[in-house]
């Protein structure tokens, strides 16, 4: 993590050199050296090391890079369209200098005006926005100059392998990050605001645990294309696909048998289960106490507007409109899912289903809203279900 520290801190320090000098001006060129030196380094420590930059947030890999205090580069960075660094080999000098080159262009003109800078892209640096693939294309693209990296996640693979492993982290005991969960639903947020559909076609992932992963990303996306519809802000749109994404996340605590088994559920393994509510808020909070809004989803999402659903509630009270949103979502995705018990229902089924339900199992208003963001002509009839492996749960909404 020191290479990495250290590789952004000279990054930096040259971009502001690039940007007051010009070219062939002695800082300029020392300040090039070190960038090239501590890429160099780096690059002998992690062969592919990748920088991501949400908001002030900095993700090293798949893990949050501390330890820069308020570093404001991150947010300058992510401002100009570069919210992702990848180097694919170790660059030469000429691939920094063209790379620190377009940096520095964009920082003193602003994204928009920077597309000439496109002609000279370095072939070992791969820049730009983040979106379903990983990056843009605003940086060099594999297809045009044969810089492919082997094994390049496409299709969300990126993101669905950053579920998989925070809840693989959280099966063995280790710490919930809120930087990977907003970082998943930021590269979300590009693929929605890319018109692509919205549902995703997880069909790669072949591993049994495919079902959690794929749920957890389509209602993490419906979640907030419904929040967006339904007018509100793009801050609570992200807090919205955050809770989307961590609905499910109690269910790292259930058996793998109990959670996989194809058969009739006895009394035990239903309420182990539905416990699925109250141990994620219980695990949302422990690992992170700004994720509250997440957390009282997690515990709310199976209950009905009735009253009805689990956990139950002592005294009747409204949950959080948020809970209303991931429910809805939730049932939505989890009935166009193959089951062992049941084929995936068709689009026009499950949303009679939901309209049914207005009242009664879910909010009126949230049912309006999302048979309205369906109307719109949304692609998520198109929609692509997962292979069919996915594990036997108790209700629509699991
Ligand atoms: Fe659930
Ligand atoms: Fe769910």
């Amino acid at each position: 993590m020191n290479e990495a520290r250290d590789t952004l801190v000279t990054l930096a320090r040259a971009v502001a050199a690039f940007t007051a000098y010009g070219p062939a001006h002695p800082t300029r060129e020392g300040a090039l050296d070190a960038v090239h030196q501590a890429v160099a380094r780096l690059c002998e420590v992690d062969p592919a090391p990748t920088f991501t930059f949400l908001g002030d947030e900095i993700v090293y890999g798949l893990h949050p890079l501390r330890g820069l205090g308020e570093w404001p580069w991150a947010e300058r960075f992510s401002r100009v369209g570069v919210q992702r660094i990848e180097f694919v080999a170790t660059p030469d000098r000429d691939d920094v200098s063209h790379f620190m080159d377009d940096l520095a262009r964009r920082l003193r003109r602003g994204f928009a005006e920077s597309s000439e800078a496109r002609v000279t892209r370095p072939t070992s640096i791969r820049y730009g926005l983040v979106h379903a693939d990983g990056l843009d294309g605003d940086g060099p693209e594999s297809a045009s100059n044969g810089a492919h990296v082997a094994g390049r996640p496409t299709d969300l693979e990126l993101e669905a392998d950053t579920v998989r492993w925070m809840e693989s982290e959280l099966r063995g005991g280790g710490t919930l990050h809120l930087a990977e969960a907003e970082g998943v639903v930021f590269a979300l947020l590009q693929v929605m605001h890319q018109g692509r559909d919205i549902l995703l076609p997880l069909t790669r992932l072949k591993e049994f645990d495919q079902y959690t992963t794929a749920h957890a990303l389509n209602v993490s996306v419906l979640t907030m294309a419904l929040a967006e519809h339904m007018g509100h802000s793009s801050s609570t749109v992200r807090r919205f696909g955050v809770s989307g994404l961590l609905h499910d996340l109690g269910k790292t605590r259930i058996p793998t048998e109990v959670l996989n088994k194809a058969g009739a559920l006895t009394d035990t393994e239903r309420s182990i289960i539905q416990n699925h509510t109250t141990e994620g808020a219980r695990l949302i909070l422990e690992h992170d106490a700004e994720l509250d809004l997440a957390a009282i989803v997690a515990y709310e999402h199976h209950r009905r507007t009735d009253g009805g659903g689990y956990p139950h509630f002592h005294l009747h009270r409204r949950c959080h409109g948020a809970s209303d949103l991931v429910h809805v979502c939730d049932v939505y995705d989890a009935l166009r899912t193959h089951r062992p018990y049941r084929e995936a229902w068709p689009h026009e089924r499950v949303m009679k289903y939901i309209i049914a339900g207005a009242g009664s199992e879910f909010d009126v208003e949230v049912v309006r809203g999302f048979v309205a963001l369906m109307d719109q002509g949304t692609r998520v009839a198109t929609r692509v279900d997962p292979e069919p492996a996915s594990p036997p749960v108790s209700s629509p909404g699991d």
